[in-house]
């Protein structure tokens, strides 16, 4: 690469957003905090891992919601939100079939939830809006991982707050493992087996990342200038290993993220949002929507360095995430399996009946909806029967993309404007991005945890829609 485009690839790590933006003036620019010093320039923030401590076939994990500093850039402390720590959380890992019990305490002095986003539970330990943690006080669920091995996530999920507390710092990550670990993926975490945390954030020249909406922001959602990775700016990573396993989690507010290396390289996608797929399936690319996870494997044996990157295809800025550096001898790893997991056909057959879903707005300017309704939380829209399998049928009327997520399940996309979809959409999806004038047809089944009293969340997960009112509550019963 020569110089100049190398340098270019660099800005790019934090430079392109802020024109589509505008207002620049507001914005800290790199130029002034980081010098000539280039970017990509840290090593990549590795959260801390939390086994939680085993008793009586209970895992317990003790976490508390706290306020902090963060230096995001030298010398510069942002204010941030952090679980047991400043800002993000620690990689929670249990095991499925194990219970789990959460202690949070709720060290802040606003409300606050934290919500267990991709798992099957009971309703009163989903901690939604409905399981809201007081100042100064201790939320304790407990429930049986049922889900397969994965990646999951938790975040904020407070009435009208989700947005501004989770653009704040409240999110984390959680790995679950089964007995899927024999298949010889790289699964050593933080070497070869990689938690990638992607958002986007504005920061102003103080060093503050404050939450403050402006009209477009309102509509499309808080979008940043400045990538970050599990809370790192312009990150490195220094592969030791052949193959590198990369969880990607978009836990951005908004963006919907089209990620491909800088070099074109192909990958091998393994795993979507509730667990692996039946076989990795290569490509060059892969979009991912707020909420939305994959699991990729990046061969860095070959081709020299590979920047991980947003191209067009999405609706975030087009930066640089994460440079992924090869090491000159690197460690051997053990070769992909054509098989991953066994998944169940997905077939309409066996549903009971359809279920319809209508995204729109209420007017020019907002006011999202979903079935002419806004978020009520005094108001259940659906009843669903426990066991039987049913079609939701998702029909976006807008202009824009929206990430549709149902609590307490992981589902199978059964078509795109009726057409099935392609292999790396087939697997278990809690998220499924639903682009304007598509119909998207989800087959869904709830297994347990009837309660009449109790909602479970559907909405769409970009937050600031969510907060407006594209959010329902249904019952299992
Ligand atoms: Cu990731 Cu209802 O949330
Ligand atoms: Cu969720
Ligand atoms: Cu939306």
């Amino acid at each position: 690469m020569s110089l100049k485009a190398r340098l270019l690839s660099r800005r790019n790590f934090l430079m392109s957003g802020t024109a589509a933006i505008g207002a620049g003036a507001f914005f800290l620019y790199p130029d002034a905090t980081l010098g000539s010093t280039g970017v990509a320039h840290n090593p990549l923030n590795i959260p801390a891992l939390d086994t939680g401590s085993l008793q009586n076939g209970t895992r317990s994990f003790d976490l508390s919601v706290q306020t902090g500093q963060t230096e995001f850039f030298p010398g510069l402390k942002t204010p941030t939100l952090g679980i047991n720590g400043s800002y993000l959380g620690p990689t929670l890992r249990m095991r499925s079939g194990e219970n789990v019990r959460f202690n949070v305490a709720n060290d802040l002095n606003e409300q606050t939830t934290l919500h267990w986003h991709g798992f099957e539970l009971p309703a009163t330990a989903d901690g939604g809006p409905h399981q809201v943690i007081d100042p100064g006080t201790t939320w304790r669920p407990e429930f049986p991982i049922k889900q397969k091995a994965s990646m999951f996530w938790y975040h904020s999920h407070l009435m009208g707050r989700t947005a501004d507390q989770v653009w704040a710092g409240l999110a984390g990550m959680i790995i679950v493992d089964d007995e899927s670990d024999e298949l010889g993926l790289p699964d050593t975490y933080g070497v070869d087996d990689i938690p990638v945390v992607l958002q986007d954030r504005i920061f102003y020249r103080d060093g503050t990342m404050p939450y403050r909406l402006s009209m477009q922001g309102r509509m499309m959602g808080m979008i940043g200038n400045i990538a970050l990775v599990n809370g790192t700016v312009a990150p490195y990573f220094e592969a030791s290993t052949q193959l590198v396993r990369l969880r990607l989690l978009n836990g951005a507010n908004a963006s919907i993220y089209n990620l491909a290396f800088d070099d074109g390289r192909a990958f091998d996608l393994i795993g979507t949002d509730g667990g692996l797929l039946g076989a990795p399936v290569r490509t060059n690319s892969v979009r991912l929507a707020p909420g939305e996870r994959v699991q990729i494997i990046v061969d860095m044996s070959k081709g020299g360095p590979a920047v991980l990157r947003n191209i067009p295809g999405g609706t975030g800025p087009s930066f640089n995430f994460l440079e992924l550096r090869p090491a000159q001898n690197p460690a051997s790893s053990q070769a992909l399996p054509t098989k991953l997991a066994d998944l169940p056909e997905i077939s309409a057959a066996s549903a009971v009946r359809t279920r319809n879903f209508l995204f729109e707005m209420a007017g020019m300017m907002g006011g999202f909806r979903i079935n002419r309704k806004e978020m009520d939380i005094n108001f259940i829209n659906e009843r669903v029967n426990v066991g039987e399998t049913e079609i939701w049928k998702i029909t976006n009327a807008t202009m824009m993309m929206h990430p549709f997520h149902v609590h307490n399940t992981q589902f199978r996309i059964l078509s795109r404007n009726g057409v099935p979809v392609r292999a790396g959409e087939n697997g278990l999806k809690d998220t499924v991005l639903v682009s304007p004038r598509e119909t998207v047809e989800i087959l869904v089944r709830f297994d347990e945890y009837t309660d009449p009293d109790s909602p479970y969340m559907y909405h769409c997960h970009i937050l600031e829609h969510e907060d407006d009112g594209m959010m329902g509550q249904f019952v299992v019963v």
